[in-house]
């Protein structure tokens, strides 16, 4: 199943506010509804937002309303995922060819997501043997798995390789606060694939790393800076410092359509602030007995000095050995 597809003239996509609870596909044949999907995280992770972005310039095009609002808002929908510009940008190109060339484009976004998911589980898996050891305890954060992309994934998708290959030692699912990406959906996922996990508090990781219980983290991104910079969810940054620490390595895995070697370094990214509600809304009441108000980037920057190496479906970038982007 894909997490994203154009199907018979609309788009449907696995609705993952719902997840772990309820398996809903959401058919949406509008911008509106899909720029207010993509708003409220149903459809998120950086290359299934490159994909919604394209795929909703040909909902654009064959609606023939005002095509370049429709684009613009697609493209601002959100701000820090370098993948939706980029994917939307890539769809319009196309628009003076026609809706049908559009469309054509938008699959091909589709495609090469898929094609990089399986090169990256692949080259992932070798890495994080060779660095991590035989049968390596791996710590993960956000959600990096298919419902990220479109089948596959990144980051998951080598833990997926690893576990198939019968050389995984465990995986440990940060629980991601405050939308819990790690808790809902890559536990999901890692149990719909019969792979034991534990989820931990994401204050846990680098204390859980200092004691000597992870061989290795891995993750994605959400823009990869020409410096090497990673953009991804905000506790990455403190898992890389965990790691770094711990004397571990800390491997980013990512399409080459995440890396933006027009953004100099992760200074330039523009991070999306979610707003106050959803950090209060766990077991906080905002103004009366709980806090009144709260900060809530939803990203944050790992300077590459941290990174010990980059895994696209093209190229292992050793960051740890000089290696550039
Ligand atoms: O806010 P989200 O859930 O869209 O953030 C997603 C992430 O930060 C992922 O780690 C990133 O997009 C990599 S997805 C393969």
């Amino acid at each position: 199943m894909h997490t994203i597809d154009w199907v018979d003239g609309a788009v449907e996509l696995i609705d993952q506010t719902a997840l772990p609870g309820r398996l809903t596909v959401l058919r949406l044949d509008t911008v509106e509804d899909l720029v207010a999907a993509i708003q409220r995280l149903a459809v998120r992770g950086a290359p299934a937002l490159g994909v919604a972005g394209a795929l909703g310039v040909a909902l654009a095009a064959y609606r023939a309303g005002d095509v370049a609002a429709d684009v613009r808002r697609l493209e601002t929908a959100r701000p820090t995922a370098v993948n939706l510009a980029r994917g939307v940008r890539r769809a319009a190109a196309k628009l003076p060819q026609g809706a049908d060339a559009v469309l054509a484009e938008a699959l091909a976004v589709r495609d090469e997501e898929i094609a990089a998911s399986a090169a990256m589980a692949t080259l992932g898996a070798d890495l994080l043997a060779e660095l991590c050891g035989q049968r390596p305890r791996l710590l993960t954060h956000c959600n990096t798995g298919a419902l990220a992309a479109v089948v596959g994934g990144t980051a998951l998708g080598a833990i997926l390789e690893l576990h198939r290959r019968d050389a995984l030692g465990g995986v440990l699912a940060s629980e991601t606060r405050p939308l819990l990406q790690g808790a809902r959906l890559t536990a999901w996922e890692l149990g719909r694939a019969g792979v034991p996990y534990r989820v931990a508090v994401d204050g846990a990781g680098p204390f859980l790393m200092a004691r000597g219980e992870v061989d290795g983290v891995v993750l994605g991104a959400d823009r990869i800076c020409a410096n090497g910079d990673v953009v991804n969810k905000i506790g990455t940054y403190a898992h890389a410092l965990g790691a770094r620490r711990a004397g571990i390595p800390f491997v980013v895995v990512a399409p080459e359509s995440t890396v933006d070697p027009e953004t100099a370094s992760g200074a330039q990214v523009e991070i999306e602030d979610r707003g106050a509600a959803e950090v209060l809304s766990y077991g906080h009441s905002a103004g009366e007995d709980g806090p009144a108000d709260a900060v809530n980037p939803a990203f944050d920057v790992t300077p590459y000095e941290l990174v010990t190496a980059i895994v696209t479906e093209r190229r292992v970038i050793r960051l740890d050995r000089g290696e550039r982007v």
